[in-house]
């Protein structure tokens, strides 16, 4: 028993979604390679990359509508084998990225063909949840055909919340929707998560992973990096301190030289930019130091980087790698 307990910092023994060596190719085409992460019970899990990282193949392939080349995986607590398909699908639901709905039925004539096609019972129950929790109970005799973007969308997470999953994928959301109709997809999401939904999220957009996410993996055919956001921005970065002077240093190399925390400074137009060890260590001791060198400080605080500095940094680096 003691050995099992010594698993390293950040397993999760009950993991929602494990995920080891996936690969997924088609013919010749590898549309992930050697995939391996683990998502917890309760967690908003962010799947982030651009356009043809294997977003889409990643999340078809653990919803078990394809089947990896090679690797294994076990979601909702359930190896992800074939025989297997049936009871993983009954214990979470995939919401595709286009929702596919009957725009001829109403709103509660398609879920009610999908809660057939699921054969869940106690059908009117379910519907009357799920079109409570997406805020749809007043629509539920509209047709589809004529709901805007936003409200299709909110009727196919409804149709993914008819069998209560304990996992639910969720394929870029939001995409294509207006920012109103954004927010409130976003608005659900937060609520579900609030209830103990395990949410696996793929996204292109980084304030939607930045804003929803407890942690987030960055794929781009490969798992490039995971971690909780601001892990993310530490990995890449190193941390930094912007100062902001009346007037420049005559000997900048004397007042910063003299900070040990201090790395590198570089100047920019409107002051210095310092490398450090660490900021809360070294800002208080640099502002002495520039006190005593006689400048006046205007500001002196912490450079922060939004994801999406990681993010860039990082597919970045991948479009240099591939035009060597
Ligand atoms: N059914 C398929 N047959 C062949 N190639 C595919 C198929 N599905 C996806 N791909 C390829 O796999 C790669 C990843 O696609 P996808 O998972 O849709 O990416 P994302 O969702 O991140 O945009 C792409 O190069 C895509 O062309
Ligand atoms: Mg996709």
């Amino acid at each position: 028993m003691e050995a099992r307990r010594s698993v390293p910092d950040g397993t999760r023994r009950e993991s929602a979604v494990v995920v080891e060596h996936l690969t997924k190719r088609f013919g010749d085409r590898v549309a992930f390679n050697d995939v391996s992460f683990e998502v917890g019970y309760g967690e908003v899990f962010g799947f982030l990359g651009p356009n043809g990282a294997g977003k889409t193949t990643t999340v078809r392939t653990l919803g078990t509508l394809i089947a990896p080349s090679a690797g294994s995986a076990t979601v909702a607590g359930i190896r992800l084998l074939e025989e297997n398909g049936s009871a993983i699908r009954s214990r979470i639901s995939l919401m595709p990225e286009s929702p596919g709905l009957y725009l001829r039925l109403t709103v509660t004539e398609n879920l009610q063909c999908f809660a057939g096609l699921y054969e869940l019972d106690d059908v009117p129950g379910r519907i009357g949840r799920a079109l409570r929790a997406v805020n749809l109970e007043n629509r539920a005799g509209d047709l589809c055909g004529s709901l805007s973007k936003g409200l299709r969308q909110r009727v196919a997470l409804a149709r993914a919340l008819l069998n209560d999953p304990t996992v639910l994928f969720l394929d870029e959301p939001t995409s294509g929707l207006d920012p109103v109709a954004t927010r409130e997809v976003h608005d659900l999401i937060a609520s579900l998560r609030e209830q103990g939904v395990t949410i696996f999220l793929t996204t292109h957009r980084l304030e939607e992973a930045e804003r929803l996410c407890d942690r987030v993996a960055i794929l781009n055919t490969t798992l490039r990096m995971i971690g909780r956001p601001e892990e993310l921005r530490a990995q890449l970065f190193r941390r930094s301190l912007d100062v902001r002077l009346q007037v420049p240093l005559g000997n900048p190399e004397a007042v910063f030289g003299s900070v040990s925390d201090v790395e590198v400074w570089e100047q920019t137009p409107s002051g210095y930019i310092l490398t450090v060890t660490d900021p809360d260590r070294a800002a208080p001791v640099l502002a002495r130091a520039l006190v005593g060198a006689g400048a006046d400080i205007i500001s002196l605080g912490e450079s922060h980087h939004s994801l999406e500095d990681v993010y860039l940094e990082l597919i970045d680096e991948d479009v240099e790698a591939r035009s060597r």
